[in-house]
């Protein structure tokens, strides 16, 4: 199926929460996409996302799946809801993209991707940030040999202070959340990106508090009974070689920390923020004097720190593109592969061993300079 700006690909949005608006916004900036509408399973969060949007709401979720112009289901629900609607949206002839982490297990994961397969659609998954010109940049440096073969990287997943913004973050201290799987899929989905797939995995977690406050304003609750682990460190261990050491934390609020770095024979490499799709990336080789900043290697999406930068969709574009037989870079596969590293963090903390992990992918194709999206 052939999808153009002059005729593009139906986008049905389920799940009308805090992060909708920018995926509706985000997606209004490619051609290539054209949202229908939203549903939910409170219909008042559908109906607000249309009054802030001007997109139509329909009144279930099962109107938005009975449409033949919908093509593509943006699953964006809390994460526990991400298999069953993916379910019900491959069943009813729809291609998928789902939010992160893809399921709230492996299993939840591997079971979207044979549905998937059975319906003969075709399920792309969050994070896309790795798209961006950021991740591009450190991806195109380690391939040209800039800091040599990577031996080594960290990661800190650092708090986000959800508790002050957003109005319910009870989903990020549920299974499904918590810092390993809410943030963890955005380092080490760039880390697979640079350096291919993980082959083991070795941690340690423990809750920091076992109820948080919530001060966001308009909050929806007060307190949080915390169910998962929110302070976790790991040793990954890549099929390549190179050992990442990570953090991933709730209750780190205030830090010197970088988000990651990667650390080669002739140099090291320091990303940015890869929650976000821009951003300086710099290096240095162990004989300079100095970081430099490498030039991207294409434009930013948006000025950093400016509210477009926080703009979701270029992974529905991906998808989109990959029905026309482009390569799928935020595939299911991949976002499973994540999924299963980030859930050996928590089964090597309890077993108190390291954990093999079963998937292995490709590191996905480059974006290419003129992204065209
Ligand atoms: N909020 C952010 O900044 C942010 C950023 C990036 C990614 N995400 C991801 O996006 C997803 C949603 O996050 P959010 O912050 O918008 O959550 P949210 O809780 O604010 O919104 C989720 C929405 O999904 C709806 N929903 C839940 N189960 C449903 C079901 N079975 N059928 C239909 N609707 C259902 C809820 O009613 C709610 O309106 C999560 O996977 C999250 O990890 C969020």
């Amino acid at each position: 199926m052939t999808f153009s700006s002059s005729s593009p690909a139906g986008i049905g949005i389920v799940g009308c929460g805090n992060i909708s608006e920018r995926y509706v916004k985000g997606i209004s900036r490619f051609p290539l996409l054209k949202t229908l509408g939203c549903a939910d399973m409170y219909q008042e969060a559908a109906d607000k996302l249309s009054a802030s949007t001007a997109i139509s709401a329909y009144p279930s979720v099962d109107a938005l799946l009975d449409d033949p112009g919908v093509d593509v289901v943006v699953n964006i629900t809390s994460p526990v809801a991400h298999a069953e609607v993916s379910f019900a949206a491959l069943k009813a002839g729809k291609h998928v993209y789902v939010e992160k982490p893809m399921g709230a297990t492996v299993a939840e994961g591997r079971r979207m991707i044979e549905a998937a397969v059975a319906a003969g659609r075709v399920l792309g998954s969050a994070p896309d940030t790795f798209l961006g010109s950021s991740a591009q940049t450190a991806r195109a440096a380690v391939d040209k040999g800039v800091i040599g073969e990577p031996i080594g990287a960290v990661g800190f997943v650092t708090h986000s202070k959800a508790e002050t913004w957003h109005p319910d973050p009870t989903f990020l201290f549920k299974p499904g959340g918590g810092p390993v799987l809410d943030l963890g899929p955005y380092y080490v989905t760039a880390l697979v990106n640079l350096l291919g797939p993980v082959a083991s995995v070795a941690g340690f977690s423990r809750v920091g508090a076992p109820v948080r406050t919530v001060s966001a304003p308009g909050r929806r609750v007060d307190k949080i009974t915390v169910e998962v682990p929110t302070h976790a460190v790991a040793s990954l261990e890549f099929a390549s070689g190179a050992l990442a050491t990570m953090m991933f934390s709730f209750d780190v609020w205030d830090h010197h920390l970088p988000y990651l770095e990667i650390y080669g024979q002739e140099g090291a490499l320091g990303l940015f923020d890869p929650n976000k799709y821009d951003g300086p990336v710099v290096t240095r080789g162990h004989h300079d004097s100095e970081w430099a900043t490498l030039p991207p290697v294409f434009p930013p999406s948006a000025e950093p720190g400016s509210p477009e930068q926080f703009m979701r969709g270029p992974g529905v574009v991906d998808l989109v593109r990959a029905l026309d037989g482009a390569p799928h870079r935020a595939s299911a596969a991949l976002a499973l592969h994540v999924l299963e590293v980030l859930q050996a963090v928590e089964t090597a903390s309890q077993t108190r061993q390291s954990v093999g992990i079963e998937s292995r992918v490709e590191r996905p194709a480059t974006v290419p300079a003129d992204p065209k999206w």
